[in-house]
Protein backbone atom coordinates (compact mmCIF):
# COMPACT_ATOMS: atom_id res chain seq x y z
CA UNK A 1 0.00 0.00 0.00
CA UNK A 2 1.80 3.32 -1.33
CA UNK A 3 0.38 6.76 0.29
CA UNK A 4 0.98 10.30 -1.60
CA UNK A 5 2.62 12.92 0.10
CA UNK A 6 0.12 15.32 1.62
CA UNK A 7 0.97 18.64 -0.44
CA UNK A 8 -0.82 21.33 1.79
CA UNK A 9 0.98 20.22 5.21
CA UNK A 10 4.38 20.18 2.75
CA UNK A 11 3.06 23.75 1.69
CA UNK A 12 2.76 24.76 5.04
CA UNK A 13 6.02 23.10 6.31
CA UNK A 14 7.53 24.92 3.96
CA UNK A 15 6.58 28.70 4.99
CA UNK A 16 4.03 28.74 7.77
CA UNK A 17 6.90 28.77 10.51
CA UNK A 18 8.45 31.95 9.04
CA UNK A 19 5.84 33.69 8.17
CA UNK A 20 3.91 36.58 9.77
CA UNK A 21 0.52 35.83 8.76
CA UNK A 22 -1.30 32.37 8.54
CA UNK A 23 -4.12 33.19 6.03
CA UNK A 24 -4.60 29.67 5.15
CA UNK A 25 -5.88 28.23 8.78
CA UNK A 26 -8.89 26.24 7.47
CA UNK A 27 -10.93 26.08 11.55
CA UNK A 28 -11.76 28.74 13.64
CA UNK A 29 -8.83 30.53 15.83
CA UNK A 30 -8.43 28.90 18.86
CA UNK A 31 -9.97 28.73 22.11
CA UNK A 32 -7.42 29.71 25.25
CA UNK A 33 -7.24 26.58 27.58
CA UNK A 34 -8.10 28.79 30.87
CA UNK A 35 -11.80 28.35 29.54
CA UNK A 36 -12.10 25.14 30.83
CA UNK A 37 -10.46 22.48 33.80
CA UNK A 38 -7.42 20.79 32.16
CA UNK A 39 -7.23 18.22 35.04
CA UNK A 40 -8.80 14.97 34.22
CA UNK A 41 -7.03 13.23 37.40
CA UNK A 42 -5.19 10.22 36.77
CA UNK A 43 -3.46 9.88 33.60
CA UNK A 44 -4.02 6.30 32.20
CA UNK A 45 -5.69 5.69 29.04
CA UNK A 46 -9.42 6.20 28.21
CA UNK A 47 -11.08 3.00 29.69
CA UNK A 48 -13.12 1.79 27.55
CA UNK A 49 -10.58 2.43 25.16
CA UNK A 50 -13.44 3.93 22.49
CA UNK A 51 -14.70 6.41 25.15
CA UNK A 52 -16.58 6.89 27.97
CA UNK A 53 -20.06 4.94 28.04
CA UNK A 54 -21.76 7.94 29.09
CA UNK A 55 -20.52 10.38 27.10
CA UNK A 56 -20.99 8.34 23.70
CA UNK A 57 -24.39 7.54 24.37
CA UNK A 58 -24.66 11.57 24.59
CA UNK A 59 -23.08 12.01 21.66
CA UNK A 60 -24.47 8.95 19.62
CA UNK A 61 -28.41 10.26 20.46
CA UNK A 62 -27.46 13.05 18.49
CA UNK A 63 -27.40 10.78 15.96
CA UNK A 64 -30.68 8.60 17.16
CA UNK A 65 -28.13 5.97 17.40
CA UNK A 66 -26.98 3.63 20.19
CA UNK A 67 -23.24 3.80 21.89
CA UNK A 68 -22.15 0.76 19.94
CA UNK A 69 -22.39 3.09 16.68
CA UNK A 70 -20.15 5.50 17.78
CA UNK A 71 -16.24 5.46 18.47
CA UNK A 72 -14.14 8.52 19.56
CA UNK A 73 -10.82 8.98 17.71
CA UNK A 74 -7.84 11.55 17.68
CA UNK A 75 -9.74 13.96 15.61
CA UNK A 76 -11.95 13.32 12.21
CA UNK A 77 -8.52 12.81 10.83
CA UNK A 78 -8.36 9.32 12.72
CA UNK A 79 -12.41 8.81 12.16
CA UNK A 80 -12.11 8.97 8.55
CA UNK A 81 -9.22 6.90 8.13
CA UNK A 82 -11.05 3.92 10.17
CA UNK A 83 -14.02 5.09 8.08
CA UNK A 84 -12.06 3.81 4.98
CA UNK A 85 -10.36 0.80 6.68
CA UNK A 86 -13.50 -0.33 7.95
CA UNK A 87 -15.41 -0.28 4.61
CA UNK A 88 -12.73 -1.28 1.73
CA UNK A 89 -10.15 -3.30 0.63
CA UNK A 90 -7.82 -4.01 -2.08
CA UNK A 91 -10.31 -5.00 -4.43
CA UNK A 92 -13.15 -1.79 -3.56
CA UNK A 93 -13.78 1.20 -4.63
CA UNK A 94 -14.64 4.59 -3.61
CA UNK A 95 -16.35 8.27 -5.20
CA UNK A 96 -15.13 11.04 -4.00
CA UNK A 97 -16.77 14.32 -4.58
CA UNK A 98 -13.58 17.04 -5.23
CA UNK A 99 -11.84 18.84 -4.77
CA UNK A 100 -11.30 18.18 -1.10
CA UNK A 101 -9.01 17.58 2.05
CA UNK A 102 -6.39 15.34 0.48
CA UNK A 103 -6.69 12.32 2.59
CA UNK A 104 -10.54 11.95 1.92
CA UNK A 105 -8.71 10.95 -1.45
CA UNK A 106 -5.14 9.69 -0.05
CA UNK A 107 -6.16 7.15 1.81
CA UNK A 108 -8.87 5.16 -0.26
CA UNK A 109 -6.65 5.67 -3.20
CA UNK A 110 -4.27 3.72 -1.06
CA UNK A 111 -6.43 1.55 0.02
CA UNK A 112 -8.54 0.15 -2.94
CA UNK A 113 -9.42 2.62 -5.77
CA UNK A 114 -11.31 5.80 -6.01
CA UNK A 115 -12.95 7.73 -9.32
CA UNK A 116 -13.43 11.53 -8.25
CA UNK A 117 -16.33 13.90 -9.47
CA UNK A 118 -15.59 17.28 -9.62
CA UNK A 119 -17.96 19.91 -8.16
CA UNK A 120 -17.95 22.42 -10.81
CA UNK A 121 -17.11 26.30 -11.08
CA UNK A 122 -18.32 28.86 -10.16
CA UNK A 123 -20.62 27.65 -7.88
CA UNK A 124 -19.12 24.65 -7.13
CA UNK A 125 -22.05 22.61 -7.73
CA UNK A 126 -22.21 18.99 -7.45
CA UNK A 127 -24.15 16.69 -10.50
CA UNK A 128 -25.28 13.81 -8.32
CA UNK A 129 -26.00 11.96 -11.94
CA UNK A 130 -21.90 12.22 -12.28
CA UNK A 131 -22.01 10.34 -9.22
CA UNK A 132 -23.89 7.76 -10.14
CA UNK A 133 -22.11 6.95 -13.48
CA UNK A 134 -19.05 6.68 -11.50
CA UNK A 135 -20.83 3.33 -9.41
CA UNK A 136 -19.64 0.20 -9.63
CA UNK A 137 -20.25 -3.44 -8.38
CA UNK A 138 -17.26 -3.25 -5.78
CA UNK A 139 -18.08 0.54 -4.99
CA UNK A 140 -18.44 0.54 -1.09
CA UNK A 141 -18.53 4.24 -0.31
CA UNK A 142 -19.68 7.72 -1.74
CA UNK A 143 -17.36 10.81 0.20
CA UNK A 144 -18.36 13.84 0.32
CA UNK A 145 -16.98 16.38 3.16
CA UNK A 146 -20.23 19.35 3.71
CA UNK A 147 -19.38 22.28 4.02
CA UNK A 148 -16.55 21.23 1.22
CA UNK A 149 -12.80 22.61 2.03
CA UNK A 150 -11.58 24.20 0.18
CA UNK A 151 -14.62 25.88 -1.77
CA UNK A 152 -16.87 26.79 1.49
CA UNK A 153 -19.99 24.81 -0.53
CA UNK A 154 -22.71 23.82 1.39
CA UNK A 155 -24.56 21.05 -0.54
CA UNK A 156 -28.50 20.87 0.13
CA UNK A 157 -30.51 18.17 2.11
CA UNK A 158 -31.77 17.85 -1.35
CA UNK A 159 -28.19 16.63 -2.79
CA UNK A 160 -26.97 14.91 0.29
CA UNK A 161 -30.67 13.05 -0.28
CA UNK A 162 -30.17 11.52 -3.67
CA UNK A 163 -26.71 10.65 -2.76
CA UNK A 164 -27.94 9.03 0.06
CA UNK A 165 -30.57 6.86 -2.48
CA UNK A 166 -27.71 6.05 -4.45
CA UNK A 167 -25.87 4.28 -2.11
CA UNK A 168 -28.80 2.39 -0.53
CA UNK A 169 -29.84 1.26 -4.46
CA UNK A 170 -26.21 0.07 -4.29
CA UNK A 171 -25.51 -1.23 -0.72
CA UNK A 172 -22.88 0.74 -0.28
CA UNK A 173 -22.49 3.86 2.59
CA UNK A 174 -22.43 7.65 2.01
CA UNK A 175 -19.51 8.73 4.28
CA UNK A 176 -20.05 12.73 4.96
CA UNK A 177 -17.57 14.31 6.80
CA UNK A 178 -18.65 16.93 8.77
CA UNK A 179 -15.97 19.08 10.92
CA UNK A 180 -17.57 22.57 9.21
CA UNK A 181 -21.19 21.66 9.60
CA UNK A 182 -21.22 23.25 13.24
CA UNK A 183 -20.43 27.01 11.15
CA UNK A 184 -23.50 26.74 9.03
CA UNK A 185 -26.04 28.91 10.64
CA UNK A 186 -28.53 26.39 9.77
CA UNK A 187 -27.23 23.07 9.84
CA UNK A 188 -28.59 20.18 7.84
CA UNK A 189 -29.40 16.85 9.22
CA UNK A 190 -26.24 14.40 10.35
CA UNK A 191 -25.79 11.72 7.59
CA UNK A 192 -25.53 8.92 10.16
CA UNK A 193 -28.87 9.94 11.89
CA UNK A 194 -30.42 9.03 7.87
CA UNK A 195 -30.63 5.36 7.88
CA UNK A 196 -27.95 2.19 8.48
CA UNK A 197 -25.96 3.64 5.41
CA UNK A 198 -24.97 6.86 6.37
CA UNK A 199 -21.69 7.27 7.94
CA UNK A 200 -20.62 10.92 9.76
CA UNK A 201 -17.17 11.82 10.96
CA UNK A 202 -16.20 15.10 13.00
CA UNK A 203 -14.47 17.06 16.13
CA UNK A 204 -13.99 19.82 17.76
CA UNK A 205 -11.03 20.84 15.59
CA UNK A 206 -12.73 23.35 13.50
CA UNK A 207 -15.74 24.91 14.28
CA UNK A 208 -14.89 24.63 18.01
CA UNK A 209 -11.85 25.91 17.61
CA UNK A 210 -9.91 23.08 19.61
CA UNK A 211 -7.67 21.55 17.32
CA UNK A 212 -5.46 20.76 20.11
CA UNK A 213 -7.83 18.70 21.54
CA UNK A 214 -7.49 15.82 18.97
CA UNK A 215 -11.06 14.68 20.26
CA UNK A 216 -13.18 13.45 17.41
CA UNK A 217 -15.69 10.42 16.62
CA UNK A 218 -17.21 8.11 13.83
CA UNK A 219 -20.54 7.20 13.86
CA UNK A 220 -22.00 4.65 11.84
CA UNK A 221 -23.45 1.37 11.54
CA UNK A 222 -22.90 -1.26 14.22
CA UNK A 223 -20.78 -3.88 11.97
CA UNK A 224 -18.69 -0.91 10.50
CA UNK A 225 -17.94 0.42 14.26
CA UNK A 226 -17.08 -2.88 14.85
CA UNK A 227 -14.34 -3.20 12.00
CA UNK A 228 -12.97 0.39 12.78
CA UNK A 229 -12.45 -0.89 16.84
CA UNK A 230 -10.76 -3.16 15.13
CA UNK A 231 -8.20 -0.80 13.35
CA UNK A 232 -8.04 2.01 16.21
CA UNK A 233 -6.50 -1.27 18.71
CA UNK A 234 -3.55 -0.38 16.09
CA UNK A 235 -3.72 3.25 15.52
CA UNK A 236 -3.86 5.08 18.75
CA UNK A 237 -6.21 2.87 21.12
CA UNK A 238 -7.82 5.44 22.83
CA UNK A 239 -8.21 9.12 22.38
CA UNK A 240 -6.17 11.29 24.91
CA UNK A 241 -7.82 11.51 28.65
CA UNK A 242 -7.24 15.39 28.15
CA UNK A 243 -9.10 15.41 24.78
CA UNK A 244 -12.29 13.70 26.27
CA UNK A 245 -11.95 15.83 29.45
CA UNK A 246 -12.39 18.85 28.27
CA UNK A 247 -14.59 18.14 24.91
CA UNK A 248 -16.94 17.07 27.77
CA UNK A 249 -17.46 20.22 29.03
CA UNK A 250 -17.13 21.73 25.89
CA UNK A 251 -20.03 19.95 24.53
CA UNK A 252 -22.10 20.83 27.73
CA UNK A 253 -25.69 22.37 26.39
CA UNK A 254 -25.16 25.91 27.46
CA UNK A 255 -21.31 25.70 27.08
CA UNK A 256 -21.45 24.24 23.62
CA UNK A 257 -24.24 26.83 22.24
CA UNK A 258 -21.85 29.62 23.46
CA UNK A 259 -18.92 28.49 21.95
CA UNK A 260 -20.67 28.01 18.91
CA UNK A 261 -22.76 31.36 18.98
CA UNK A 262 -19.36 33.02 19.59
CA UNK A 263 -17.54 31.61 16.69
CA UNK A 264 -20.45 31.73 13.94
CA UNK A 265 -20.24 35.47 14.80
CA UNK A 266 -16.64 35.45 14.30
CA UNK A 267 -16.64 33.56 11.02
CA UNK A 268 -19.84 36.13 9.88
CA UNK A 269 -18.29 39.00 10.68
CA UNK A 270 -14.72 38.24 9.72
CA UNK A 271 -16.19 36.72 6.11
CA UNK A 272 -18.30 40.40 5.50
CA UNK A 273 -14.40 41.94 5.64
CA UNK A 274 -13.25 39.17 2.91
CA UNK A 275 -16.28 40.12 0.76
CA UNK A 276 -15.96 43.77 1.08
CA UNK A 277 -12.38 43.36 0.33
CA UNK A 278 -13.17 40.82 -2.93
CA UNK A 279 -15.54 43.35 -4.10
CA UNK A 280 -12.72 46.27 -3.99
CA UNK A 281 -10.25 43.93 -5.50
CA UNK A 282 -12.96 42.65 -8.32
CA UNK A 283 -11.34 44.48 -11.42
CA UNK A 284 -8.17 42.80 -10.58
CA UNK A 285 -9.76 39.52 -10.89
CA UNK A 286 -10.64 38.64 -7.41
CA UNK A 287 -13.64 36.71 -7.15
CA UNK A 288 -15.41 34.15 -4.79
CA UNK A 289 -18.57 31.30 -4.29
CA UNK A 290 -20.22 32.77 -0.73
CA UNK A 291 -18.72 30.07 1.43
CA UNK A 292 -19.79 28.69 4.52
CA UNK A 293 -17.55 27.99 7.54
CA UNK A 294 -14.23 30.38 7.33
CA UNK A 295 -12.71 28.94 4.01
CA UNK A 296 -12.91 30.92 1.02
CA UNK A 297 -11.42 29.60 -2.71
CA UNK A 298 -10.78 32.83 -4.72
CA UNK A 299 -9.61 32.97 -7.94
CA UNK A 300 -6.27 33.72 -8.86
CA UNK A 301 -5.38 37.34 -10.02
CA UNK A 302 -4.76 38.05 -13.52
CA UNK A 303 -1.15 37.69 -14.54
CA UNK A 304 0.09 35.28 -12.21
CA UNK A 305 0.25 31.80 -14.10
CA UNK A 306 -0.43 29.03 -11.69
CA UNK A 307 -1.84 29.43 -8.12
CA UNK A 308 0.84 28.15 -6.72
CA UNK A 309 3.27 31.21 -8.31
CA UNK A 310 0.55 33.44 -7.04
CA UNK A 311 1.08 32.08 -3.53
CA UNK A 312 4.52 31.76 -3.44
CA UNK A 313 4.85 35.67 -4.37
CA UNK A 314 2.36 36.36 -1.94
CA UNK A 315 4.54 34.97 1.00
CA UNK A 316 8.01 36.24 0.00
CA UNK A 317 6.97 39.72 -0.79
CA UNK A 318 4.37 40.30 2.45
CA UNK A 319 4.74 37.18 4.73
CA UNK A 320 1.31 35.80 4.42
CA UNK A 321 0.42 31.93 3.99
CA UNK A 322 -2.51 31.24 1.36
CA UNK A 323 -3.20 27.60 -0.07
CA UNK A 324 -2.66 27.70 -3.54
CA UNK A 325 -5.70 25.32 -5.23
CA UNK A 326 -3.15 22.88 -6.14
CA UNK A 327 -2.65 21.29 -2.93
CA UNK A 328 -6.07 19.87 -3.61
CA UNK A 329 -6.13 18.28 -6.34
CA UNK A 330 -5.79 14.67 -5.13
CA UNK A 331 -3.76 11.52 -5.67
CA UNK A 332 -2.19 12.00 -9.23
CA UNK A 333 -1.32 8.38 -9.73
CA UNK A 334 -5.06 6.78 -10.79
CA UNK A 335 -5.81 5.35 -14.67
CA UNK A 336 -7.37 6.78 -16.87
CA UNK A 337 -10.39 4.23 -17.11
CA UNK A 338 -11.33 4.69 -13.30
CA UNK A 339 -11.16 8.38 -13.63
CA UNK A 340 -8.56 8.91 -10.59
CA UNK A 341 -6.05 10.82 -12.72
CA UNK A 342 -8.05 14.11 -13.64
CA UNK A 343 -5.43 16.61 -15.53
CA UNK A 344 -8.43 18.90 -16.10
CA UNK A 345 -9.73 19.51 -12.88
CA UNK A 346 -5.67 19.70 -10.99
CA UNK A 347 -5.43 22.98 -14.33
CA UNK A 348 -8.50 24.10 -13.15
CA UNK A 349 -7.36 24.14 -9.24
CA UNK A 350 -4.74 26.14 -10.45
CA UNK A 351 -6.79 29.10 -10.91
CA UNK A 352 -7.87 29.35 -7.07
CA UNK A 353 -6.31 29.60 -3.59
CA UNK A 354 -7.77 29.23 -0.22
CA UNK A 355 -7.92 31.86 2.10
CA UNK A 356 -8.78 30.76 5.93
CA UNK A 357 -10.42 33.75 7.67
CA UNK A 358 -11.48 32.22 11.03
CA UNK A 359 -8.32 33.90 12.58
CA UNK A 360 -8.77 36.81 14.76
CA UNK A 361 -10.56 39.89 13.03
CA UNK A 362 -7.00 42.34 13.43
CA UNK A 363 -4.46 39.46 12.16
CA UNK A 364 -6.80 39.34 9.10
CA UNK A 365 -7.53 42.53 8.73
CA UNK A 366 -3.50 43.19 8.53
CA UNK A 367 -3.36 40.47 6.09
CA UNK A 368 -6.03 41.93 3.81
CA UNK A 369 -4.08 44.93 4.20
CA UNK A 370 -1.23 43.02 3.17
CA UNK A 371 -2.57 41.36 0.36
CA UNK A 372 -4.45 44.80 -0.79
CA UNK A 373 -0.98 46.04 -1.09
CA UNK A 374 0.66 43.14 -3.31
CA UNK A 375 -2.28 43.17 -5.65
CA UNK A 376 -1.74 47.12 -6.01
CA UNK A 377 2.13 47.38 -6.36
CA UNK A 378 1.50 44.32 -9.40
CA UNK A 379 -1.26 46.38 -11.10
C1 LIG B 1 -12.42 18.16 5.78
C2 LIG B 1 -11.43 17.95 6.87
N1 LIG B 1 -11.48 16.81 7.58
C3 LIG B 1 -10.62 16.58 8.58
C4 LIG B 1 -9.64 17.50 8.91
C5 LIG B 1 -8.73 17.19 10.07
O1 LIG B 1 -9.42 17.54 11.23
P1 LIG B 1 -9.11 17.04 12.70
O2 LIG B 1 -8.27 18.09 13.34
O3 LIG B 1 -10.43 16.92 13.33
O4 LIG B 1 -8.40 15.73 12.60
C6 LIG B 1 -9.54 18.69 8.20
C7 LIG B 1 -8.48 19.67 8.50
O5 LIG B 1 -8.26 20.63 7.80
C8 LIG B 1 -10.47 18.93 7.16
O6 LIG B 1 -10.46 20.05 6.45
Amino acid sequence: MEIEPFSLEHWFDQYEHSADIMLAESGIRSLDSSEFDTDPGELGYVIPTDGDPEFKAEIAARYDRGPEEIAFTCGTQEANFLAFLAAMDEGSHAVVVTPTYQSLQAVPDAVGEISRVCLEPPNWSLDVEKVKEEIRPETELIVINNPNNPTGQYHSQETIEALYDVVVANDAYLLCDEVYRLLADDPLPLVASMGEYGISTTSLTKAYGLAGLRFGWLCGPAELLEKARQWKDYTTISPSIFGQHVARQALEEEREANILARNRDLAARNRERVREFIAAHEHQGLSWHDPVGVNGFLTVPDGFGSAKSFCRQVVEEESIVLAPGECFAGPSGGSEEDGAESPSEASDLENYFRLGFGLPSAELAEGLSRLGDFLERHY
